[in-house]
């Protein structure tokens, strides 16, 4: 009996099934993930014309008995699993058993393999998936994977290749991700001949990560190795100096599987947020997390390049824990703090990080910062404090100048209170200003968002701790796709999920009093309510609207401090007195204008 079976019909319905292979780089891929799965140590790929007219993978693992080569190239064949059950205690690459045939299916594809126990190995040769030549040869354990005319009978696929160059860089740096995962197999990879590049198997990450980025970078890694339970995080991050441009080497290894996940990503952005990197750059790592495979679920996409972690908060916080104690390590700051307070330390900044993250305003923290980041005491009610305001004049709409701005003019301002929950009073010399507590914080928001948007910084999000997907109606999806540029310059990492359907990892960096998820709700609807034409336009609005979704309601208690800041902040704004929508913030009554009336 052979080790490769048909995957009974429930089996097979319930696996991500699909197309993977739309490019050479594809086929190196689904090969190399097999010899990986046969225990090889040693793994040669060759490659001719970016792989158009040749790949060739060469291993020494366990080989495919003789009976079970015409198995290995049938649709739903695997020695892998037997049911879905199976995946939850399954850490092979392979599972699906459709690469082979895939493969097989439109190109010539020659398997040559032997086994420990066969005395012989033996050749199939197939072309478009039917067996051509079979034959005994002489062989060494292991197996040798030869495809050739790559999407001879497929000129659709054919046509979509890029230049060979291209096509090999994919190879290529798909080859070094899988030499940086699996660092005991000696990898080689040959391009038209020429060898261009090689690991040792020797078990280091360094090394190889000598050989592949230079010295400059590898001396400028700090190694991580964080255990929590059942998980085990290993690898490397880049020092300051190493933060880059783009999320390029950011390279994640789940059982060493490389993946791409949200949640991750996140999780390192704000562990390297404020010590790690630079205001919109993005940490470098090579990360490897190894934990039971019944933690999480592979079979969501045909290229397992996606998964779904069952507890998402909990490797979002023990990732954040890897990364943020190697920042935190003597390597990286150069000196000596005790592992305990540094433990704490972690767990604290943690804790404080993701209470911010989408929670209702019923937390103690502050959300509308302040001016300067000296902590006050908290504002009484007839206490005169004084905030030092720039060389600017401030006007009003009508040109009347409100305030006179000398260099780095002190005001006076003594609060006296908040009417019917919406009105801060604020008495300055001889006037009193009612400030609506809502507009001021639009205005403020306003004033954020738009300048993050200027910027074009296309980084100021706060990730969520955990992304949202949101159904939306035809109309609202419509939107999205045409605006979508809009939602990412101003913060929201929006990705269009399935037909109808938005998944928001991040929201724009702002302080929020309200609950931020419906902020992208609400500004959905108030965009599509009131639809207009130009560009210039709709970008304003969108601003508008955003900063007016996520600004304090009347009606909402603010704490002392939030009322300091927002006086003080709207005090130095150029123009606090109107909102975005050109509605007052502030309305003034001098002391002579009350007597007149008065009197
Ligand atoms: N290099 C190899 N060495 C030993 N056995 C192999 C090798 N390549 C393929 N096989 C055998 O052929 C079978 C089919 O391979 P194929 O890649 O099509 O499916 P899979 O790896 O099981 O699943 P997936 O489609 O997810 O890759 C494997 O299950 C394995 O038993
Ligand atoms: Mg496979």
């Amino acid at each position: 009996m052979g080790n490769i079976v048909l995957l009974d019909d429930l089996t097979i319905n319930q696996i991500a099934a699909g197309e993977v292979i739309e490019r050479p780089a594809n086929v190196v891929k689904e090969l190399v993930e097999n010899a990986i799965d046969a225990g090889s140590t040693t793994i040669t790929v060759e490659i001719k014309q970016g792989g158009k007219s040749l790949i060739k993978v060469i291993d020494n693992g366990k080989g495919i008995l003789r009976e079970d080569i015409p198995n290995a190239i049938e649709r739903h064949a695997t020695s892998k699993i037997k049911s879905v059950e199976d995946l939850e205690k399954t850490y092979t690459m392979g599972f699906r058993g459709e690469a082979l045939a895939s493969i097989a299916s439109i190109s010539r594809l020659t398997i040559i393999s032997k086994t420990e126990q066969e005395e012989l190995g033996f050749k199939v040769v197939t072309e478009a998936g039917d067996i051509i030549e079979a034959e005994e040869v002489g062989a060494k354990v292991g197996t040798t994977m030869l495809v050739e005319n790559l999407f001879f009978n497929t000129p659709v696929r054919y046509k979509f290749l890029k230049q060979d160059a291209t096509e090999f860089k994919f190879i290529k740096d798909w080859m070094q991700k899988v030499a940086l995962a699996n660092l005991n197999i000696a990898f080689k990879l040959i391009n038209d001949g020429k060898q261009v590049f090689q690991s040792n198997g020797n078990g280091n990450i360094r090394d190889l990560i000598y050989v592949l980025y230079g010295k400059d970078t590898s001396e400028n890694l700090i190694d991580v190795d964080y255990k929590e339970e059942n998980i085990h995080i290993t690898g490397v991050i880049g020092n300051t100096l190493m933060a880059r441009e783009s999320r390029k080497d950011q390279i994640i290894f789940l059982n060493k599987r490389n993946i791409r996940n949200q949640v991750l990503t996140s999780s390192a952005d704000q562990a390297f947020k404020g010590g790690g990197t630079g205001i919109g750059k993005f940490g470098f790592f090579i990360l490897n997390l190894e934990m039971p495979a019944d933690f999480y679920d592979i079979n969501v996409h045909p290229t397992k390049m996606e998964v779904r972690f069952k507890n998402e908060s909990e490797i979002y916080r023990v990732f954040y824990h890897a990364i943020k104690s190697s920042i935190l390590s003597k390597d990286f700051l150069g000196n000596n703090e005790q592992e305990e307070k540094k433990k704490d330390y972690v767990e604290n900044e943690f804790k404080f990080l993701t209470s911010h993250f989408g929670r209702e305003n019923n937390n103690p923290i502050n959300r509308i910062y302040g001016v300067n980041s000296n902590k006050k005491d908290d504002l009484k009610e007839g206490e005169k404090r004084t905030v030092t305001l720039e060389n600017e004049n401030a006007t009003s709409q009508d040109g009347q100048e409100l305030i006179k701005r000398e260099n780095q003019r002190k005001v006076d301002y003594v609060y006296k209170g908040i009417l019917f929950r919406t009105y801060i009073v604020v008495e300055i010399g001889d006037e009193i200003y009612l400030i609506d507590q809502h507009a001021a914080h639009e205005r403020l928001l306003y004033e954020k968002i738009r300048a993050n948007y200027k910027s074009n910084i296309k980084t100021n999000s706060q990730m969520m701790l955990v992304p949202e997907v949101y159904d939306l109606t035809h109309k609202e999806i419509e939107f999205v796709k045409n605006n979508i540029e809009l939602f990412k310059n101003i913060g929201f990492d929006i990705e269009l999920f399935g037909e109808n359907s938005v998944k928001i990892n991040g929201i724009p960096d702002i302080d929020y009093r309200v609950n931020s998820k419906n902020v992208f709700l609400d500004t959905l609807d108030e965009m599509i309510t009131n639809e207009r034409s130009t560009s210039k336009d709709v970008e304003e609005r969108f601003i508008a609207t955003v900063a007016c979704k996520a600004a304090v309601k009347a009606n909402m208690d603010l704490t002392p401090q939030e009322v300091d800041n927002l006086i003080q902040n709207l005090l130095t704004l150029k123009n606090p007195y109107t909102c975005p929508h050109g509605r007052p913030t502030t309305i003034k009554f001098s002391k002579d204008e009350i007597s007149k009336r008065i009197n």
